[in-house]
């Protein structure tokens, strides 16, 4: 008896000089499909340092990039069950989920460059957007820009006429789907980390997305084409569980939004520059053509295409999409 009593006293004396246990930090996983070297992937590591040095330590975010967690159909359902924390997907992800409003943003030519497209994101229709991803135990943080797509096939791609038949991979979109279509390809849906092999193989023809993915992906090596038609915007949104996020403590949470305020910043103004090294970089590689279509050709593209706006009416909702072109100034029938 007296034996276990001391025992039991020397383990408290034991527990009070133990030195003080560091706190275990809040581990927050995100995946993302993409290399580290593009738009994304340096958003992602520098939102996952800055979240470090704002809580102090408390938080530590674990970027998983390249598809190296979960590929893009499997992101998604990961995140909803709370496997991962954070993701950063493509806004053309957000269909499939059954958020059609999302769509409005794969309409192809429905921005002309930044400018229009920061109109959307940074203004109601963004926040709107947003809202939409609760009752999918979604929470919307923030929208990050990668640019503004460019097809890619082993022709040149300069009319209309030259996507005959040609099979180009897609996301996972019934927009995109339907542009394919409204130039006579056959699109093919097809993971992002599949497409490499997809286009070296002849599996696919062709495909389109800005040139940091085509480059980072090594597309250009198995493409002897590229168009920079700027046909289409690709983008994200970072999105968090939103049971975690809104069971964080509120000091914690409001040091994340910081530090997710800053990564957005940091993340717009490297994506433009970013896109224009990596193009930069296909060409100096030499093993693809880049042509940039005359004002005419891209205009011609564009008429081919538009029509896509009105057979997605009823998917995306014509108020959706007005409201876009409210916020654009694009009016289609003014082409
Ligand atoms: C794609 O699948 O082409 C893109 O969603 C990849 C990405 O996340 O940029």
């Amino acid at each position: 008896m007296l034996a276990r009593l001391s025992l039991v006293a020397a383990l408290a004396v034991l527990a009070f000089a133990a030195p003080a246990v560091a706190q275990t930090p809040i581990v927050l996983k995100l995946s993302h499909v993409v290399a580290n070297d593009t738009p994304k992937g340096k958003a992602s590591d520098f939102f996952a340092k800055r979240a470090g040095e704002l809580t102090g330590g408390k938080v530590k975010v674990e970027v998983y990039a390249n598809s190296t967690l979960y590929k893009d159909k499997e992101e998604m359902e990961a995140l909803q069950l709370g496997a991962v924390q954070l993701l950063a997907p493509s806004l053309a992800k957000f269909g499939p989920l059954g958020v059609r409003e999302f769509e409005v943003f794969d309409l192809p030519f429905i921005f002309d460059n930044d400018e229009e497209l920061h109109k959307v994101t940074t203004g109601p229709v963004g926040a709107l957007l947003f809202t939409k991803l609760e009752s999918k135990g979604i929470k919307g943080l923030a929208y990050w820009d990668n640019g503004f797509k460019s097809f890619s096939a082993n022709k040149p791609l300069r009319t209309s006429d030259d996507f005959k038949g040609l099979k180009m991979r897609i996301q996972s979109s019934k927009v995109l789907e339907s542009q394919m279509r409204a130039v006579g390809a056959l699109p093919q849906v097809m993971a992002f980390s599949e497409v490499y092999q997809a286009l070296q193989t002849g599996v696919v023809d062709g495909t389109e997305n800005p040139h940091s993915n085509l480059y980072t992906q090594k597309m250009h090596e198995v493409q002897k084409h590229m168009t920079v038609s700027d046909h289409g915007y690709l983008g994200y949104a970072v999105i968090a569980n939103k049971k975690f996020w809104d069971g964080l403590p509120a000091d914690i949470r409001g040091q994340l939004e910081q530090a997710m305020k800053d990564a957005t910043a940091y993340a717009n103004k490297i994506a433009k520059e970013e896109n224009e090294q990596a193009l930069a970089k296909v060409k100096a590689s030499g093993k693809t053509q880049v042509y940039v279509p005359t004002p005419a050709e891209r205009l011609a593209l564009k008429k081919s295409m538009v029509k896509v706006h009105k057979e997605m009416e009823s998917r995306i909702g014509k108020d959706v999409i007005d409201s876009v072109y409210k916020a654009t100034g694009f009016d289609p029938n003014k082409l």
